[in-house]
């Protein structure tokens, strides 16, 4: 564009992404590697609009990746204090489609679909003067939008980051997370290592245990408690937190829908009307109405499914069939040859009779 760029024209109403919510092609902007597995990719419109959003919520990205549309969800790790562009960063998983293509295929000035930005897991909905953040990994990216988003609102929550990496070439945001430290009295930041190789790591060595915990954050019981990473890594930690006292309603997690308590007599609906699923690897089945999801039935025997957009649009809750016919109702989260293969979307597959699925 000729004209000059004039941040402070850019604030009015009208340049808001969510006066219109329909999907924005989006152009890269730049990109960043952070460790030998993880880059940052940053995206802009062209039509110079913000995107408003909560520090630690997700967008979806759509792209044609050989020949099919194929759609992610992303937490934004930019703070929403930077509002006119949109960070993701991002792991190269070896079988993940769209991470590949990100890594491999991405390049500078290249566009991609942008919708959302769309979750729950932000301090913005869960307000608190003091915070601990708990990160494993890549897990670190609603974390350090939140951090950024203090920093530049000058805002005086309390708050106290651990992340554990797994060794000291893997850890990510490394210096900035140590800017923010070094910069405001209100953040502290501990970085942890499972391994360290070289025997030079300053910080603690070790994955998270109660010791490290509540040495490094004695007044944990006294925090809203964010925690975001790997499946083992939250299911182990929020089960951590439960043991040292952290109240069930204190504690968020990114990225997975807690099943509802499983009822006693779970196998015990031979008669019922409906379609049987059957889990193989827990042994349990569940009778389901007609019209009623995989997921669902999942949540009704206390199976855990993880799942992000619950709309057939990111791929994070699928899994694989062993049996049955269902009806894929999904927004591009699974591709027709994955479909061939056997998998489906558990949020969005409806049985049409019995149905067994790998869970
Ligand atoms: S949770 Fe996103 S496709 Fe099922």
């Amino acid at each position: 564009m000729s004209t000059a760029f004039a941040p402070g024209a850019l604030l009015h109403d009208h340049d808001r992404w969510d006066d219109d919510p329909s999907p924005r092609m989006l152009r890269c902007a730049r990109i960043v590697a952070r460790t030998p597995h993880v880059s940052t990719f940053e995206f802009v419109s062209d039509d110079r609009r913000a995107l408003p959003r909560a520090a630690g919520q997700y967008v979806t990205v759509s792209a044609d990746i050989d020949g099919e549309r194929v759609s992610r969800c992303y937490t934004v790790s930019s703070p929403p204090t930077r509002p006119y562009s949109v960070q993701l960063t991002v792991k190269r998983e070896a079988d993940g489609v769209f991470s590949r293509w990100l890594h491999d295929t991405l390049r500078v000035g290249d566009r991609l679909e942008l919708s959302g930005p769309a979750g729950e897991f932000s301090t913005a909905f869960h307000p608190s003067e003091r915070v601990l953040l708990l990160a494993a990994g890549v897990g670190i990216t609603p974390m350090i939008a939140v951090l950024e988003a203090l920093h530049d609102l000058g805002d005086a929550t309390d708050a106290v980051l651990l992340h554990n990496s797994h060794d000291p070439s893997s850890v990510v945001f490394e210096r900035e997370l140590a800017a923010l430290a070094e910069g405001n009295d209100t953040i502290r930041v501990v970085q942890a290592v499972s391994v360290d190789p070289a025997g030079t790591w300053a910080g603690p060595v070790g994955r998270l245990d109660a010791d490290m915990l509540t040495q490094h954050v004695p007044d944990l019981t006294t925090r809203e408690v964010f925690v975001c990473g790997p499946d083992a890594y939250m299911q182990h930690t929020v089960a951590l937190l439960g043991e040292l006292g952290v109240p069930a309603e204190r504690i968020h997690v990114e990225s997975f829908v807690l099943a509802e308590i499983a009822p006693p007599e779970v196998n015990d609906t031979a008669g019922a009307p409906g379609h049987t699923v059957h889990f193989a690897r827990s042994g349990k089945s569940v009778v389901i109405a007609e019209g009623e999801t995989v997921l669902q039935a999942a949540k009704q025997v206390g199976i855990r499914i993880m799942t992000s957009c619950q709309n057939g649009l990111c791929g994070t809750c699928k899994i694989v069939k062993i049996a049955g016919e269902v009806d894929i109702a999904h927004n591009g989260g699974i591709r027709q040859r994955e479909i061939d293969a056997g998998k489906i979307l558990a949020c969005c597959s409806r049985p049409k009779g019995p149905v067994e699925v790998d869970v």
